[in-house]
């Protein structure tokens, strides 16, 4: 647990577009959600979008002056450049834009074959190339049930920030996203959120020290939407959202970038 509010990471709100969005798309969402957005008053960057790789330089394009917004990627490889077909490397995203890439996200995990070692390679690549890396983990519904979800969060969390030591900790971002909660409406109760991102905190304290375990922002991912983030990220371990459905259309967005910011003041 923090020892006090004050302590608690600035929370970030970050779009995961996943397999959505023409360019077309990506164009009005942007410009819709520039009629709406205002940063920050300290202009902290709050705010992050991956969209598909189609549309990230028009995305970084269309928001490149507009202050607390970061743009990224949902995947990175560990490579700087090589026979690897289909994939993209840190230096590669930078090039068009990117800020951060999302890592290790369960569709990944789960569809694509992706383990804790892959993505402790990719996060340090990331990080290598001076992207944020956000590292997701989770357990799945079976495993929940099972009364298993400290175990595997803790098993994925340290093989999935193995080689990570402490000078990448400023690139370092983590997601709690219970599998049961992504793309279901059902979101984890801000208890559960609660618990297992108090959890991920011990560990983070455990593994880095308490002063830089504390720093670490730990974000909440699983059906977040406006009505249910208040609850969630005013949890003193839930340092914003994951956002998937909810951060397609952008007033819908808005709302939650808005009422997440309120409760974590
Ligand atoms: P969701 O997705 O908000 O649609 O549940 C979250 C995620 O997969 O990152």
């Amino acid at each position: 647990m923090l020892e006090n509010a004050a302590m608690k990471p600035n929370p970030l709100f970050c779009a995961n577009w996943k397999m959505n969005m023409l360019q077309s798309e990506a164009k009005s969402f942007c410009e819709k959600f520039l009629s709406l957005y205002s940063p920050r008053p300290d202009a902290a960057v709050d705010v992050g979008i991956a969209p598909p790789l189609t549309c990230l330089p028009l995305v970084k394009e269309l928001l490149r002056d507009t202050p607390g917004i970061m743009v990224g990627s949902q995947n990175v490889h560990w490579l700087l450049s090589g026979a690897h077909t289909g994939e993209v490397s840190g230096a590669m995203l930078k090039e068009v834009g990117a800020e951060f890439a999302i890592i290790g996200h369960s569709e990944r995990r789960q569809f694509y074959g992706e383990t804790d070692k892959g993505v402790s390679l990719r996060a340090k690549a990331a990080i290598d190339a001076e992207l944020k890396a956000i590292v997701c983990v989770g357990e799945l519904r079976e495993e929940f049930e099972q009364g298993k979800t400290e175990l595997v969060v803790e098993t994925q969390l340290k093989g999935s920030l193995k080689g990570l030591t402490e000078q990448y900790l400023d690139g370092l971002i983590i997601a709690y996203e219970p599998v049961w909660a992504i793309g279901t409406g059902l979101a984890a109760t801000p208890e559960i959120a609660e618990k297992v991102q108090a959890f991920i905190r011990r560990l983070l304290c455990e593994m880095y020290g308490e002063k830089q375990g504390n720093l670490l922002k730990i974000l909440y991912g699983g059906s977040t939407t406006p009505s249910n983030i208040g609850e969630l990220a005013s949890q003193p371990n839930v340092n914003g959202g994951l956002v998937g459905g909810a951060s397609l259309k952008p007033d819908v967005f808005w709302e939650l970038i808005k009422t997440g910011r309120e409760v974590s003041k």
